[in-house]
């Protein structure tokens, strides 16, 4: 079987200001299937960069992104919208979870982008990652209605809708207080036990040794594996 990820000297240059910033500046890197993962590394060394473009969210300037061994820059735009819809998960700060829609909404929202999805069968499911992320209490309220940290678990529970091989989490205990990252954790722990694959960026070593492996970053290149 191929590696889940497999990264060939990735690069992302921002072109789009005056002033052209290289985030990404020849990385490779082999994740397999059901490794948890956490990357450490300064304040703008591009830890977020790779996280986007490892969910599709962004397209690498050169280099090759291999997804279960498939090269990623062969498939349409169709293609990459719908492994992103089916396949990853995501909980990153600036995927907030929409105001004035319920949380109970809010998980299902993944599944509004899938015609051919069984509705019911959904709200089953949003309803049992609810209650796993302990939230069956707050189904109708909404996000502004929600501590930091149900907030983010709610978010958690909308990233595994759609049972995701992958998980990304993009500091996921940020903004948390400790009680909480702890939950946050003891969750992640557990889907990686379940056998999905996460890739977690974090700057805090205690959160970072609840994964399996440390890849760091500096200067947009991966400096320890
Ligand atoms: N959309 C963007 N346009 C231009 N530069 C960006 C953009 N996003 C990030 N950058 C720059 O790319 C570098 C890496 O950023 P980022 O990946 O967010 O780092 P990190 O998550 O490690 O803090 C930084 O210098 C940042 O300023
Ligand atoms: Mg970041």
């Amino acid at each position: 079987m191929p590696p889940l990820i497999r990264l060939e000297h990735l690069v992302k240059e921002y072109s789009d200001s005056e002033q052209p910033v290289l985030a990404l500046d020849g990385v490779d890197l082999t994740i397999e299937a059901g490794d948890f993962v956490a990357i450490m590394g300064p304040s703008g060394c591009g830890k977020s960069t790779l996280m986007h473009l490892l969910g599709f969210l962004l397209s690498p300037s050169s280099g090759k992104y291999f997804l279960e061994g498939k090269d990623a820059s062969s498939l349409t735009d169709d293609e990459r919208a719908d492994i992103r819809n089916r396949r990853i998960g995501f909980v990153f700060q600036s995927f907030n979870l929409l105001p004035r829609t319920s949380v109970l909404d809010n998980v299902l929202l993944p599944v509004e982008y899938m015609p051919d999805a069984d509705r019911a069968a959904a709200r089953k499911r949003a309803l049992e990652l609810l209650k796993l992320v302990k939230l069956s209490h707050r189904l109708n309220a909404n996000p502004n209605q929600l501590s930091g940290g149900e907030q983010q678990r709610a978010a958690i529970a909308r990233a595994l809708i759609n049972r995701p091989a992958l998980i990304l989490a993009d500091e996921p205990t940020g903004n948390l207080d400790s009680k909480t990252s702890d939950e946050v954790m003891d969750l992640l722990s557990e889907l990686h036990h379940e056998g999905h694959t996460i890739v977690m960026v974090t700057h805090e070593e205690e959160i970072a040794a609840r994964a399996h492996r440390t890849i760091r970053m500096k200067d947009g290149r991966i400096v320890s594996s």
